[in-house]
């Protein structure tokens, strides 16, 4: 492996990784591309094929891709609170690895590889595992889920996506992701905005060459960071509303890219959901840092727009440190316009929102710190070049944590170094911010999540739960590039 060389997190955002220039097109060609939807809200069992599709990222050109049923995203699940899901995947991919179709600019020590594992990101399941890194399976075979959507399932966007143990980042980048949204009753007795008003929104940044292949360049395992911001697979596209309010699932899919959302004329929207579903109320906001894996739920309303009027989902500066608000736009920057909003003079969904939408509490209760079994320490940091948690990489058959099942717990991530940002996600549990140290909570944060971002010299005090399943899972830096090479580790639930 190449030894990283330090630099500040994020800061190369003007151009692509690599000194790549992406023939982009002028934003706001395309329209937004709406993934189609596999219904499995009666709980029949769904199958997904993995194979290699085609797609014009940039209006004009054809890039190869890999896809859930050969689109990224893929199909965008329905699943119903209550009603297991039974999830097929087939892997169709060439056995080869598909080298051919994509650029790897530097010999990253890894190839091009085919086998596949399917995690459902913020799934709680232990059957037969969720999507462990280890268990991928090569092509021509298939693999069946077990997704149980139970009482400690919150209902909330969830995504599922490859994570083959030291591939997870290429074929992420690929492709290999899609929505899964989990609904209930409570839902849709709020009356929030539906149907063709609640739309999921995944931001990637790639680079494509000029023959349309995509480019895997991920500087020394730091990540890619592509000059073609993406929204559903397609160049900053625009997508025109109706005058009144949507419901945007938001997900930050990029291998390592972070954005800093706001809205053209810096007009307030409301963040109504996180990672793990609604907040227990909208919180009103300029921006929103949206950070690798991240998902938050928002809405924007357009009633208050002039027929006409074109409102641009900007990204404000990139920078790791989590900045004070008056974030600088930069028209220069390729990646600083995500998508243009362009409002039509239709009717649409005017009701208001709710002030209360869905508490803290359900049926598993909220765990409250005082009775947390322990605290656990967790650094995240390099050492000798390579991505590191407590000073230790990935190893297969080591454990380094063991949970009793039944109790919550304390864990406290830590960033030590001022210029790396991590997204830590820990697998199986949802967890509560209960504090942070080194910069303040953003907007979405009180909620549930599965993703917390660490920025330089930050440390995230949560509260986890560990009451469902028993078994073994992984922790891991979902900038998926550090994930890979080896920022993961393994905890176990113990009875
Ligand atoms: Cu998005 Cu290990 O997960
Ligand atoms: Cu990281």
């Amino acid at each position: 492996l190449l030894p990283l060389e330090r630099t500040l997190g994020s800061r190369r955002s003007a151009r692509a990784a690599g000194g790549f220039e992406s023939p982009r097109r002028p934003p706001f060609e395309a329209d937004l591309a709406i993934p189609p939807v596999i219904d499995a809200r009666r709980g029949e069992s769904i199958r997904l094929d993995a194979r290699v599709g085609r797609q014009e990222i940039i209006p004009g050109i054809t890039t190869p891709i890999w896809g859930y049923e050969g689109v990224s995203p893929g199909p965008t699940i329905l699943a119903r609170k209550g009603i297991p899901v039974n999830a097929t995947f087939v892997n169709n991919l060439p056995a080869a690895g598909d080298p051919g179709n994509i650029i790897i600019p530097e010999e990253l020590g890894r190839r091009s590889l085919s086998e596949i594992v399917v995690h459902l990101h913020g799934v709680n399941t232990d059957a037969p595992h969720d999507g462990h890194p280890l268990f991928t399976f090569p092509s021509g075979e298939s693999f069946e889920y077990f997704w149980p959507n139970n009482d400690f399932q919150r209902p909330a966007t969830l995504w599922y996506h490859d994570h083959a143990i030291h591939a997870t980042s290429q074929q992420v980048y690929r492709g290999l992701a899609g929505f899964y949204v989990l609904t209930d009753e409570l839902e849709e007795r709020l009356n929030l905005p539906d149907g063709e008003f609640d739309v999921g929104l995944k931001i990637q940044d790639v680079i494509i060459d000029k023959s349309g292949l995509l480019v895997y360049a991920n500087e020394g395992f730091k990540g890619v960071e592509g000059d073609v911001v993406t929204v559903n697979g397609r160049q900053q596209p625009r997508f025109e509303v109706a005058r009144g309010k949507y419901r945007f699932r938001i997900l930050n899919g990029s291998d390592a890219r972070e954005y800093r959302l706001a809205l053209s004329d810096d007009s307030v929207f409301h963040v109504i959901g996180s990672d793990h579903g609604l907040l227990p109320a909208p919180e009103p906001t300029r921006r929103l840092h949206v950070a690798p894996a991240e998902r938050y739920e928002v809405v924007i309303d357009f009633a208050r727009y002039q027929p006409g009027t074109r409102i641009v989902l900007q990204n404000r500066l990139d920078e790791p440190q989590d900045r004070r608000l008056e974030d600088r736009f930069d028209p220069r920057l390729p990646t600083s316009r995500v998508m243009a909003f362009d409002v039509t003079r239709r009717q649409g969904f005017t009701a208001p929102i709710p002030a209360r939408l869905r508490p803290l509490a359900d049926p598993t209760g909220v765990p409250t710190p005082a009775r947390a079994a322990r605290t656990r320490n967790w650094e995240f940091d390099r050492q000798d070049g390579f991505w590191s948690i407590n000073g230790r990489q990935f190893a297969p058959g080591r454990v380094d944590a063991r949970p009793r099942l039944g109790t919550s717990e304390i864990w406290r991530f830590v960033n030590p170094a001022g210029g790396w940002v991590h997204p830590i996600h820990p697998h199986l549990v949802r967890f509560l911010i209960l504090d942070l140290k080194g910069r303040p909570r953003r907007p979405g944060e009180s909620g549930w999540k599965d993703t917390v971002w660490l920025g330089p010299n930050v440390t995230a005090r949560v509260l986890m739960e560990f009451r469902n399943f028993a078994g073994r899972y992984v922790m891991h830096c979902h900038n998926v590039s550090h994930e890979d090479h080896d920022m993961m580790t393994q905890f176990e639930t113990v009875l």
